[in-house]
Parts: structure tokens; sequence; C-alpha cells
């Protein structure tokens, strides 16, 4: 499924993200630029605007164990839908969260990444992170088929 050089252009991403920092821009810009989001999250206490959302410790926290799922899925390449089988469940039977919504996570988080990197953010290092999005989302739907 992965070839040597989507492996490394993966990895090498990743061993640049900062968990806690990155996963509460990744999350912060989705429940800005998507705000239907927020009603998923009403037991993280004041959404009201961009800033309420941007400094609340909630979200704060919740993005960095968001990331350290898409970590585990990174340490689990060949082995994606396994590694997230649990959590597709969880967010399915007892979150009810509408699938679609993993899509406009995958796009903010690469968001976040180029503009983290900036030009290390090659064309091709893009291609191959929305590829990985399509797997990773792909892996946390399987529950709802
Ligand atoms: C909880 C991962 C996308 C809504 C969680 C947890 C993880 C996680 C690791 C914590 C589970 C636990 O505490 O055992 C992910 C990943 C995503 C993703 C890897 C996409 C790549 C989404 C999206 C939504 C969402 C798009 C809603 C729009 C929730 C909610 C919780 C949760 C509401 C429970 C929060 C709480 O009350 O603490 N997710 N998630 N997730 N997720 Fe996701």
């Amino acid at each position: 499924q992965w070839t040597a050089e989507e492996k490394a252009a993966i990895t090498s991403v990743w061993q640049k993200v900062n968990l806690e920092q990155d996963g509460h821009d990744a999350l912060t810009r989705l429940l800005v630029v998507y705000p239907w989001t927020q009603r998923y999250f009403s037991s993280f206490g004041n959404l009201g605007n961009a800033t309420a959302i941007a400094g609340n410790a909630k979200v704060h926290a919740h993005g960095s164990k968001v990331l350290s799922a898409v970590g585990d899925a990174i340490d689990h390449l060949d082995n994606v839908k396994g590694s997230l089988h649990d959590l597709s469940e969880l967010h399915a039977f007892n979150l009810y969260v509408d699938p679609e919504n993993f899509k406009y996570f995958g796009q903010v988080l690469v968001i976040v990444l180029a503009s983290k990197l900036g030009s290390a953010f090659t064309p091709q290092v893009q291609g191959t992170w929305e590829k990985f999005m399509v797997v990773l989302v792909d892996a946390l739907s399987q529950a709802y088929n």
C-alpha cells in the first residue's frame, strides 16, 4: 500500500509535529471553519467565538489526544484500520459523530502541517499526506459500514 518514499514523507513530517500545539491548532480550526462540529463538544464549555475556542483548555487537551491517535496510526501504517478500530466504534456508537466530519479534520490537519512546515511541505509531501488522510478517514469510518 505504501512506497518507501511515502512512508518517509509521512514519518519525517510527523517527527516535527508537536502534539499539543499542532493538535490544538487543528481542533481550533475544525471548530471555527466547520462550526457545526461544535455541537459534539457541548461538554467543553464556551466555544462562542474563535477567541474562546482558541483559549479553551479542553480544546487544548483534546487536540493532543486526537493527534496521539494519528501518531498511533502512523506507527502502524500497514494496519491503520486495526489501529483505529476501537476509536471508530467509539465515534460511531457512543459519540454519534457524522463521519463526513473526519474528512474536515483531515483537511484542517493538512493546512496546519503546511503552515508549520512551509517550503518543506512540498507538493509531493502534500500528495502523500492527502493519501494518508483518505486512509485515516476510511479507517475511522469502518464501524459505520
Ligand atoms: C474523542 C480521535 C475526529 C468528536 C476522541 C478521542 C480520540 C479521538 C483519541 C478520545 C477517546 C477517548 O477518550 O477514549 C479522533 C481522530 C479523529 C477524530 C483521530 C480524526 C482524524 C473527530 C471529529 C469529531 C470528533 C471530526 C467531531 C466533529 C469527538 C468527541 C469526542 C472524541 C465529541 C469525545 C470528547 C470528550 O468528551 O472528551 N476522538 N477524533 N472526533 N471525538 Fe474524535
